[in-house]
């Protein structure tokens, strides 16, 4: 069995817990990185080498750490990220965030490739206003993606976030071990003939995504939607920029969580470039062009580190995954909770009361090295 969800003090915890509950096939998915997995371990050292430097004798009695994402209301200046095939861990698949996310206050991103069904996803919301993202894979054929656009936005969906550092999965070892035979998802179902099922659930799910992406897509993409548009999984100021001046609403800078080119650097380094280049050309600070990060972010002090040095909010993947996997939606509940309790102590010790008080001065970042 499970120890009681109180015995969970942190969101490394729900880690140890799920690799001992969870089928070894899903377990090698959900933990899996590319290669030699250096960019996954990097993901979370990298947040060892920012240090704080908290102000004193601030009026902290009171802090608030709720904030907007592309002008959408949340608790936390955290979302939950896609990741694909949710019922691998527990039966209610995504389901389990929905319900958490409405819960707690914050936002859910639907992945492409969930198990659960999108209308699945969208009914168990708690609450009518509860603010749902969908990723988007493009498929090789547009017509199947126009179709998932407009459902997403029928169905009320805030913001696409589309994958662009996925032109082909990457080679997770681990996974490709394993031979795929369980649930699948939506997408993989209305294209079972050409599923491989020898190499993983990662290869099995992904020959629909149009590795022809380009630029010049986007142009289509912004014709046939008025959600606001993120590209996820910016590497580069220079990708950054071209994203906001294409007018664009955001770009996440994330590797993926190291699942796809190993050597790829954290999000949370990348930042730095990004912020600077983009105030070199005027174009940051700008709350119509937001920046989040996603990869190995388990504490408040990293999203408080990614905050303070420019992020709007930051994904999390993998903690939520194990979280319900062992306990259901409770256990996503528990792991936001636990993250609203390190929100509120650190930045009383910071010195913050609000978000808006974690300024750059607040950390120093000089051991990241990487500019
Ligand atoms: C992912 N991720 C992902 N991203 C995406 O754009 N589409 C997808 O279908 C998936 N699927 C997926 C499955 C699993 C099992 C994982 C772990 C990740 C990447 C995800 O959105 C995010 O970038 C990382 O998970 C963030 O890193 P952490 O928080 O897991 O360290």
């Amino acid at each position: 069995g499970v120890p009681p969800l109180s015995q969970c003090l942190n969101l490394y915890d729900f880690e140890v817990i799920a690799k001992r509950v969870l089928k070894p096939t899903a377990w090698a998915y959900y933990s899996s990185g590319a290669d030699d997995e250096v960019t996954m371990r990097e993901n979370t050292s990298a947040f060892g080498r920012i240090w704080f430097r908290p102000r004193i004798l601030r009026d902290v009695s009171k802090v608030d750490y709720s904030t907007s994402l592309l002008g959408q209301k949340s608790t936390l200046p955290v979302y939950i990220t896609a990741t694909a095939l949710g019922k691998l861990g527990h039966p209610d698949g995504e389901k389990n965030l929905t319900v958490a996310a409405g819960k707690e206050g914050v936002i859910q991103m639907i992945p492409t490739l969930a198990s659960c069904s999108f209308d699945e996803i969208v009914a168990a919301k708690t609450h009518d206003a509860q603010v749902q993202f969908m990723q988007l894979y493009v498929n090789s054929n547009r017509a199947i993606t126009e179709n998932i656009i407009a459902k997403a936005e029928k169905a009320g969906i805030k913001g696409l976030f589309v994958t662009v550092d996925a032109p082909q999965l990457g080679r997770r070892e681990k996974d490709m071990r394993m031979k795929f035979d369980d649930v699948g998802s939506d997408m993989q179902n209305q294209n079972k003939d050409n599923v491989d099922r020898s190499q993983g659930a990662a290869r099995a799910i992904s020959s629909f995504i149009d590795p022809s992406l380009s630029w010049d897509d986007l142009t289509w993409l912004r014709s046939v939607t008025k959600m606001p548009i993120v590209l996820k999984g910016v590497q580069t100021w220079e990708d950054a920029v071209r994203a906001a001046e294409l007018g664009l609403s955001g770009v996440v800078l994330s590797n993926h969580g190291g699942r796809q080119l190993d050597f790829a650097r954290s999000g949370i380094e990348v930042l730095g470039e990004v912020v600077e280049a983009l105030k070199a050309k005027g174009l940051f600070p700008n709350p119509m062009f937001q920046i989040f990060v996603d990869g190995g972010i388990r504490r408040a002090s990293d999203v408080l580190k990614a905050v303070a040095m420019g992020a709007t909010a930051v994904g999390i993947g993998r903690p939520f995954l194990y979280a319900y996997s062992a306990y259901g939606s409770d256990g996503v509940v528990h792991a936001l909770q636990l993250l609203k309790a390190e929100m509120e102590m650190n930045m009383r010790l910071l010195g913050a009361p609000t978000l808006k008080d974690v300024v750059p001065e607040m950390v120093d970042a000089r051991a990241l090295g990487t500019h």
